[in-house]
């Protein structure tokens, strides 16, 4: 069950509230401690007033009012908190009560009369207690939730809270990660195991790492997550602004494919690899700054990351952890594309001129010569150039000095002259032009910055006739290298 946290300040704007988000969400929670006091004599009618709404109707509700400690908003008196309980909490599905006053007399006495679900609650603000799971059994009962809000402090944590939940699959419990190393426990809440998961409307969280509720029910298909459901991910730090999320699982729903992928905010790669394997996920992205740390805990490497230094996609296949690099796929394809409709060629015997000798262009020259294209490199340390070549096995490769780079430089070649241009660093994205030489007009020209879309080298190539390849193809092609790799893997 989707549970929206309603954070508002009014009964009414609560329930157009409910009406505005009902199609994504299963149930809801009222927060008392977020209403104004005004509002508090109302609540006991709130549930009456949902169920007159047809659309409504049917939609469980639970009534907290949260502790100032326990991240909440309840300033008041507590012996006035628990007297609210009790009067109002009659015709809703569950009400929450902490843990820790649990046996006051107030609180036996809702619990006693209180024909619904109790939720027996404990928030850790600043990390995850010992003995989760003695936790769980301790507070769980047939007619009563153990909640644990809990606030993983990185990547470990986060692993403890998912086996913990894989240790008490038959108890009633919901056990949350706040902030966000825990935001896959609320994704996966669901196929953990857990009760419900909280989400908060649009601008109005509730707590941190709440997604919300169209998030859940619409990004992570929280309602069709069962346990055959394959899982992907990204892994990085900071991982939360990502796009991968939103391009792998619209792929897979395209794909008719049973499976979700999720950002994992990943401080510490060994752990991920534990918890990759007992969630477990099937295969995962990996961004900054991981992209060389995980090569060390891969079982197999392939030539592309053996060659790029940096891996960039880990699959998992025959119960061993598998890593490639789907740039080298992204930048090959759009090119070899334009090589066979510009010369009916997919280049062996061309030759290219890479400008820059980084991590890209570790990944342009490992494809490049792989496809018997000839290769120069021009970088402005020409010595890292020679590097690159040596590193890369490249005996035919030249390296040149950029500075040594005329005008005149790309015509004066004769029949070694690159057909094909690749610029490589980073030099096009501060509205830079890094090649000093001109064009002669029937090259390829491939740019693999994609932000600018058209850097000044590909609008001087334009207008000197040439074919160019824009650094978003090459992040569209390597999205989708890596897509297909993962579509594969699904159940
Ligand atoms: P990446 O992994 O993104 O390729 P990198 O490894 O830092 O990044 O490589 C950056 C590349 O851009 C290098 O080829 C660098 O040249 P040097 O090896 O001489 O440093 C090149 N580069 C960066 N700034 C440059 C500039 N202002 N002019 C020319 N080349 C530049």
């Amino acid at each position: 069950m989707i549970c929206l946290t309603l954070t508002e300040s009014t009964l009414n704007a609560a329930l157009a509230r409910l009406e505005t988000e009902r199609a994504h969400i299963d149930s809801a929670e009222l927060r008392a401690d977020l209403l104004n006091r005004g509002e508090r004599a109302g609540i006991a009618s709130f549930p009456a007033r949902v169920a007159a709404i047809e659309e409504l109707a049917d939609l469980p509700l639970l009534l907290t009012a949260r502790r100032t400690q326990d991240g909440g908003a309840w300033a008041d008196e507590e012996e006035h908190r628990l007297a609210l309980l009790a009067d109002s909490s009659q015709g809703f599905a569950y009400v929450d009560i902490e843990d820790d006053c649990w046996e006051h007399p107030r609180a036996r006495g809702i619990r006693e009369a209180f024909r619904g679900t109790t939720v027996r609650s404990i928030h850790d603000l600043s990390g995850v207690p010992d003995d989760l799971p003695g936790q769980i059994r301790r507070m769980a009962g047939a007619n009563t939730v153990a909640k644990l809000a809990v606030t993983p402090g990185g990547t470990a944590d986060l692993a403890r809270i998912i086996d913990a939940c894989n240790r008490t699959k038959d108890l009633r419990r919901i056990v949350l990660g706040i902030g966000d190393f825990g935001v896959p426990t609320r994704i996966l809440s669901g196929r953990l195991g857990n009760e419900l998961t909280f989400a908060s409307a649009p601008g109005a969280s509730a707590a941190r790492g709440h997604l919300t509720p169209a998030e859940l029910a619409e990004r992570y298909r929280y309602r069709a997550l069962t346990a055959r459901t394959s899982l992907f991910a990204v892994i990085g730090n900071p991982v939360m602004h990502s796009k991968s999320p939103e391009y792998h699982n619209s792929a897979f729903a395209r794909a008719n494919l049973d499976a979700c992928y999720l950002p994992i905010l990943v401080d510490d790669v060994a752990s991920l690899f534990a918890l990759a394997e007992s969630l477990p996920i099937a295969g995962f992205s990996v961004t900054i700054p991981h992209k060389q740390t995980v090569i060390a805990h891969l079982d197999v490497r392939d030539a592309a990351v053996e060659a790029v230094g940096a891996c960039n996609t880990v699959l998992r296949r025959e119960a061993r952890w598998v890593g490639t690099n789907t740039d080298v796929e992204g930048f090959w394809r759009p090119l070899e594309r334009r090589m066979v409709e510009r010369f009916a060629h997919h280049g062996s015997g061309l030759r290219a001129l890479i400008v820059g000798a980084g991590g890209a262009s570790r990944a342009a020259a490992f494809a490049l010569a792989r496809a018997g294209v000839k290769i120069t490199i021009a970088n402005r340390t020409v010595a890292r150039a020679r590097a690159l070549a040596v590193e890369l096995g490249l005996p035919d490769a030249t390296a040149v000095e950029l500075e040594s780079i005329g005008p005149d430089w790309l015509r004066s070649r004769g029949p070694e002259r690159p057909l094909i241009i690749v610029q490589t660093t980073s030099v096009g994205m501060a509205g830079g032009d890094p090649l000093p030489s001109a064009l002669v007009g029937d090259e390829i020209v491939y740019d693999m910055v994609y932000t600018p879309p058209v850097t000044p080298l590909l609008d001087r190539a334009r207008r000197a006739s040439c074919t160019v390849i824009s650094g978003s193809e090459m992040f569209e092609a390597q999205a989708r290298a890596q897509s297909e790799l993962f579509s594969a893997l699904v159940r």
